[in-house]
């Protein structure tokens, strides 16, 4: 796997594009111009504007994380991601709890496809438990470990099904570090820089702390995409994490 410490910074810092047409899409990445590189597209807005958003940002030289979390049977995930790897996109998300198999597909899929096509694989990251559960709803649907028990359970599934990393809230980030090692990536939301108001996020952390507690990148989304300076916000947080 590949080494995280020399990752660049601006490709640290992970925009999410939280808007469901192209159009609001295509406003934020002009208003943001050369000082973010990497763009994180969730489903409502693959649903919507999916290739032509891909296609979009590739044009303009970004890099993007779909996050659409893939969930089913192994041969029906293997072909899913075979085809998101053809739209030429860096980071793809599936759920770990689909399992062992369904992982090694995904991979399998993707490194497929780059091989094919010659170009880089996307990087598969696993989402271990939304961090939407509590423990009653974890029990709910069966759960009987401790949820962050179970977190380091399938993050360390995921590490041995060959996945490169996981997305994780910054407060797993240190012990998904210390059991899963240096070379795995630990993508985290939920950060919020000191000068950030805090929103609906409960669990937060600053991007300086995130990053030394073992995150390897940020996903960072209204602080930046709602600041009454967006660009300004950027070199703020490039700022707050120079040194880590
Ligand atoms: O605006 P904000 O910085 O809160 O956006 C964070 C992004 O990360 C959003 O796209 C949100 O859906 C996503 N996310 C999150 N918390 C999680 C998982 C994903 O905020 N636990």
């Amino acid at each position: 796997m590949s080494n995280l410490t020399n990752i660049k910074k601006e490709d640290r810092i992970i925009v999410a594009l939280d808007v469901n047409t192209f159009d609001k899409m295509k406003d934020i990445t002009l208003m943001l111009g050369d000082s973010v590189f990497f763009y994180k597209v969730g489903m409502g807005l693959f649903y919507s504007a999916g290739n032509q958003t891909v296609a979009y940002l590739k044009e303009a030289g970004k890099k993007v994380f779909l996050d659409l979390k893939l969930h089913d049977i192994p041969n029906t995930v293997e072909k899913s991601i075979a085809a998101l790897t053809e739209l030429g996109v860096d980071l793809i998300t599936v759920h770990a709890s689909g399992g062992r198999a369904m992982m090694e597909a995904a991979i399998r899929g993707a490194t497929m496809t780059a091989e094919k096509l010659k170009i880089n694989r996307p990087k598969i990251l696993a989402v271990t438990i939304l961090t939407s559960f509590d423990e009653k709803g974890w029990e709910e649907v069966g759960g009987k470990t401790p949820i962050k028990q179970q977190v380091l359970h399938l993050a360390q599934l995921a590490k041995g099904a060959g996945v490169d990393g996981v997305v994780a809230s910054p407060q797993e980030a240190k012990s998904i570090r210390q059991v899963c090692g240096e070379t795995f990536e630990i993508v985290t939301p939920g950060i919020r820089p000191a000068f950030a108001q805090v929103n609906d996020q409960k669990r937060i952390a600053t991007p300086a702390q995130a990053l030394s507690d073992g995150a390897s990148r940020l996903v960072i989304g209204r602080p930046i995409t709602k600041a009454e300076n967006p660009q300004m916000a950027v070199q703020c947080i490039l700022e707050e994490i120079r040194g880590n």
